[in-house]
């Protein structure tokens, strides 16, 4: 039988995102295996949540805790849910020691002594669009520990820097679900197919466009926003850019990776150090913004550039997205 005939009779369904970590294991500079475990990891937990979010409105788990979290802001069931997931599946599969979550004022101990990496996680982004069927996310960053390997985790483990994570990525329950990652070697993303329960490699390399037609912040706090903020959205309004904003981070941020643009979200009057947080949701989108060769600023500076203070759930402006729009606030920051 020809090749040709063959992929007719049997569509190929591609590379699992399995087969492609192994495949890539030469580029990454620590133990292949540890690092395949925790992406594997993390595609579980995303695949449990991904049916978890598409059950949501029949299986009673949308709707308010009644809880606020370390953010004091209100949590909701599949934010609570969420975690849960992931932090499992972290701690069952070995090679993650502690794990920083959003939802946990403090680090939480996986028990894997032994483990050499630690992860920062926003379980569940876009916990505000869950009730009303809107795409969501989860977003995720690794780190080699810096701590005594075969005793606890410290706070120093998640307090390293931008460009010491190893790894970052995000999963998007969208119209599709999808696992973006990068190890620092480009962007890879993989699309979930529902019926084989599989992630596979949908998007090989991922690079952003370097100009875009997209801005996404929240208007609504146009008043709040810096000057120079105001100063490069007149410009972009004058120009005929488009206005998109779904309000999930990561939704957004997918979007503009793919047609080009900028997320905002500027210091307000509510939130003057930002609202989004350095560690587990700046880091890893500025890391992987980079690597599909775009740029993300907190003002002047480079996301990954900014030192973390001592507070894990410490808080940063956020501009990212296509390298000539991001550079072009940037100017305006910095004159
Ligand atoms: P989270 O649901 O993890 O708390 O994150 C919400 C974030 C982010 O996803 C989104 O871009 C932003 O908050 C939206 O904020 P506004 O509603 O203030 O625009
Ligand atoms: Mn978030
Ligand atoms: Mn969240």
């Amino acid at each position: 039988m020809s090749q040709t005939t063959e992929n007719t009779l049997a569509t190929p369904v591609g590379i699992t995102l399995e087969r492609y970590i192994m495949r890539k294991q030469s580029e990454f500079a620590f133990a292949t295996g540890e690092l395949s475990q925790l992406l594997r990891d993390i595609a579980l937990a995303g695949k449990i949540v991904n049916r978890d979010v598409n059950r949501a409105g029949l299986s009673r788990i949308t709707g308010a805790m009644g809880e606020k979290n370390v953010q004091g802001e209100h949590q909701q069931k599949l934010d609570v849910e969420a975690n849960i997931r992931f932090v499992r599946a972290l701690t069952n599969g070995g090679e993650a020691c502690a794990v920083l979550s959003e939802e946990d004022e403090e680090i939480i101990q996986t028990g894997n002594v032994n483990g050499k990496y630690v992860v920062a996680i926003d379980p569940l982004d876009g916990s505000s669009n869950i009730d009303v069927n809107v795409s969501i996310g989860t977003i995720f960053s690794i780190y080699r520990r810096v701590s005594r390997i075969g005793g606890p985790a410290r706070k120093e483990d998640f307090l390293q820097g931008g460009r010491a994570q190893i790894a970052a990525g995000y999963v998007l329950y969208g119209s599709s679900t999808m696992l973006v990652y990068t190890t620092g070697h480009g962007v890879a993303g993989f699309t979930y197919e529902n019926s084989l329960g599989e992630f596979f490699l949908s998007h090989p390399d991922i690079r952003i466009p370097r100009q875009g037609p997209v801005f996404s912040c929240n208007e609504g706090n146009w008043f709040d926003y810096p000057e120079f903020v105001r100063a490069f959205l007149t410009t972009c309004k004058e120009r005929r850019l488009t206005a998109r904003y779904v309000g999930s981070l990561v939704a957004d941020y997918h979007r503009n990776l793919f047609t080009g643009g900028i997320y905002l979200y500027p210091p307000t009057a509510a939130q003057p150090g930002g609202k989004l947080r350095l560690l587990y949701e700046c880091y890893p989108l500025a890391y992987l913004i980079e690597q599909a060769g775009g740029v993300a600023v907190t003002g002047a500076d480079l996301v990954l550039d900014v030192p973390p203070t001592a507070d894990l759930h410490q808080r940063a402006p956020l501009f990212v997205g296509s390298a000539d729009l991001v550079e072009e606030l940037r100017c305006k920051a910095t004159n």
